[in-house]
């Protein structure tokens, strides 16, 4: 079969949910994929944020390997070693006490909703509580996740959604503090909004929200999905706000290839929320996923990712602040650590196609960023060979 035939016998069978573009995979190597001809693709997207390591990287896959042979799957009803391991690393890791090991981010969120509201229930005694997250957030698919989605193009076909979800200005405390009643019983935000178009927290906002949740006992759920597992420059961006959420979600880079989320809590909230038989999932923390979090997590740590992002995010920076000087339809740039927007007054759909044909893997973010996601392996050569490939697609525009 050619690949012309590939793609056509795939959305013959495939439900058309998204618009692929007519590239096939076939391997990837460091920051490098490769196409079914050989095409060499420098990878600016992680597969969303997720191949922190990069491709086929050996101790990676050699851990995976040996767990294969090992154990892939017990259920929950078990314990097993990897499920020790991962638990323990990832407490460790973001500082939080208890986590729950979840197959996607999506679901993460959904964990978080529950603990949160069952936390209510018990230290209040009332029902129908209400969750204020922030316009412009994206925290998945699923009808609840959908629910705290602010975004209204993802949610108008599915109404009616959850109950008790209200929206305010990320960034802006006054417009969370107004919607503060009696029934709230969490304040949802990303650390660094990401499919709304790479805006990191302001430490102000953070930190205020932080001492409103304490004031009026609301629980801070941050969500990490994206921006988690050293893409700041820090293990968890929320470290370097000097606060802790009380409830974390995290998925994607955390098993660096392995479908696995988590969310994690504090001590009090795990004191005073989900028990036995209000939360769980078949596959959720299974061996196979558990080995590549421990293993993702101790890689990061043993090659200083998080230092090595934080050495090069100028570097990046910099080149990005070139590329807005250049081209007037460049009008500025943002983002923390390995989580960069540029913003265009050009159609970012158009760049991210261009990308492909001159081998460069980029993302878009909202209507107007050109989002990069870098594996956490990029080294400088990787960062010029961007920044000459950008040259080439922006004269193309100018
Ligand atoms: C911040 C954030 N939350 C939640 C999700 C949903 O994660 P998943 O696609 O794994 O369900 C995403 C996915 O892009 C995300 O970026």
């Amino acid at each position: 079969m050619n690949n012309a035939e590939y793609i056509k016998r795939t959305d013959e069978s495939l439900l058309h949910v998204y618009n692929r573009f007519s590239v096939i995979f076939d391997h990837g190597e460091g920051v490098y994929l490769y196409d079914t001809d050989e095409k060499k693709y420098l990878d600016f997207a992680s597969g969303i944020g997720v191949m922190a390591l990069g491709y086929h990287d050996k101790e990676y896959t050699d851990a995976l390997k040996d767990q294969v042979d090992l154990l892939l799957h017990t259920s929950n009803l078990y314990y097993h070693k990897p499920l020790h391991d991962a638990g323990a690393a990832v407490a460790a890791a973001s500082g939080m006490d208890k986590v729950f090991f979840t197959n996607s981010g999506a679901e993460a969120i959904e964990g978080a909703l529950k603990t949160a509201k069952k936390y209510a229930y018990l230290k209040h005694g009332r029902k129908n509580y209400e969750i204020i997250a922030m316009n412009h957030s994206f925290h998945g698919r699923t009808v609840g996740s959908l629910s705290v989605t602010g975004n209204e193009h993802y949610r108008e076909a599915f109404y009616p959604l959850m109950d008790g979800a209200r929206f305010a200005d990320f960034n802006d405390y006054e417009s969370v503090e107004c919607q503060v009643n009696e029934n709230t019983c969490a304040i949802l935000m990303e650390t660094i909004q990401g499919e709304g178009g790479i805006y990191p927290a302001d430490e102000t906002f953070l930190k205020k929200i932080r001492k409103l949740c304490d004031d009026r006992g609301i629980l801070l759920i941050l969500d990490e999905i994206q921006c988690g597992v050293g893409r700041s420059g820090s293990m968890f961006a929320f470290q370097k706000y000097g606060i802790r959420p009380d409830i974390l979600t995290m998925a994607k880079a955390l098993g660096g290839g392995v479908p696995v989320g988590a969310f994690a809590v504090t001590e009090e909230v795990a004191d005073h929320s989900l028990v036995p038989g209000d939360h769980g999932t078949t596959y959720g923390g299974n061996p196979l996923v558990t080995r590549a979090v421990k293993t993702s997590l101790d890689l990061i740590a043993k090659r200083k990712l998080t230092d090595h992002v934080t050495e090069l995010t100028p570097y990046f920076e910099r080149i990005l602040e070139d590329l807005t000087q250049r081209y007037d339809f460049i009008t500025g740039h943002r983002g923390m650590g390995f989580m960069q927007g540029l913003i265009l007054t050009i159609p970012v759909g158009d760049v991210v196609k261009k990308g492909l044909e001159e081998g460069i893997i980029l993302l878009s973010a909202g209507n107007d960023v050109l989002r990069m996601l870098p594996p956490l392996v990029m080294e400088k050569d990787g960062f010029d060979e961007m920044h000459e490939k950008l040259i080439r697609i922006f004269d193309t525009f100018a």
